[in-house]
């Protein structure tokens, strides 16, 4: 009869701690997004992280509760053959993965996270498309079809709404970029080229890293992204090609 309690106690917390955090994602989505490869990454997140919360509250109340319960047991008796209880958690572990592999392969499939060669040969006419390689220990910078390149670029220019392509490689050894502040991530690979698509929907400065350990400079290899609108991405080009 105690026992039934409890899991009762448990059930009403566990949907409890669900409503709860349901009822708190709103406030967190109406943090802005600064791309749209950002938006679509982080509000996975948010979602696995509302299923993991009460999964991990369960979990650690249903510990500690056994823990409190039978701190004065001497000789506990193990669980022997329960089948409605094994069917239980193997049921409800097999929905939380259909769920994690759905969602994430809804965001893993889209084009502005994974992006593929061929769409780089489509893109639409307003499309900007930025070649970038990397070398030991700098990125060269190539706006495809505008005539303008830079060399040991310290930053980048984008524009906001305008769909932007980032065609990535390298000269020597391995590299890769990575925006945290735009959601973006591409390896830098010697005679391959990655493509990562996006829209940036808001101007500002955001930092460019180094992601993949290339030698004593590695930690020195930054850009900054310059992000302006596009009236203004045009009259930088027209400067450049001026220049
Ligand atoms: Cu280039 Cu690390």
């Amino acid at each position: 009869m105690e026992r039934r309690s409890a899991a009762r106690t448990a059930l009403v917390g566990f949907i409890g701690v669900l409503a709860l955090a349901l009822v708190a994602d709103p406030v967190a989505a109406q943090q802005g997004f600064d791309s749209t490869t950002e938006e679509l990454i982080r509000t996975l997140n948010d979602k696995l992280l509302i299923v993991a919360l009460p999964i991990t509250v369960l979990v650690e109340g249903i510990l500690l509760y056994t823990v409190y319960r039978f701190r004065n047991n001497e000789e506990p008796k193990p669980t022997e053959e329960n089948r409605r209880l094994e069917i239980t958690w193997t049921v409800a572990t097999a929905i939380v993965l259909v769920f994690v592999g759905v969602a994430s392969y809804g965001v893993l499939a889209q084009p502005d996270v994974t992006t593929t060669r061929a769409m780089i040969d489509d893109k639409p006419s307003d499309a900007v498309e930025v070649k970038i390689t990397g070398y030991q220990w700098y990125w060269n910078v190539e706006y495809a079809g505008e005539n303008v390149s830079i060399e040991q670029a310290r930053t980048i220019y984008l524009p906001t709404d305008r769909p932007v392509y980032l065609n990535v490689t390298a000269g020597d050894v391995i590299h890769a970029i990575h925006v945290p502040g735009l959601g973006l991530k591409q390896d830098a690979i010697p005679g391959q080229h990655n493509v990562i698509r996006t829209r940036i929907t808001s101007t500002g400065e955001y930092q460019l890293y180094c992601a993949e350990y290339c030698g004593a400079g590695h930690s020195k290899m930054l850009a900054t992204v310059e992000v302006v609108s596009p009236g203004e991405f045009e009259t930088w080009l027209e400067e450049q090609r001026g220049g």
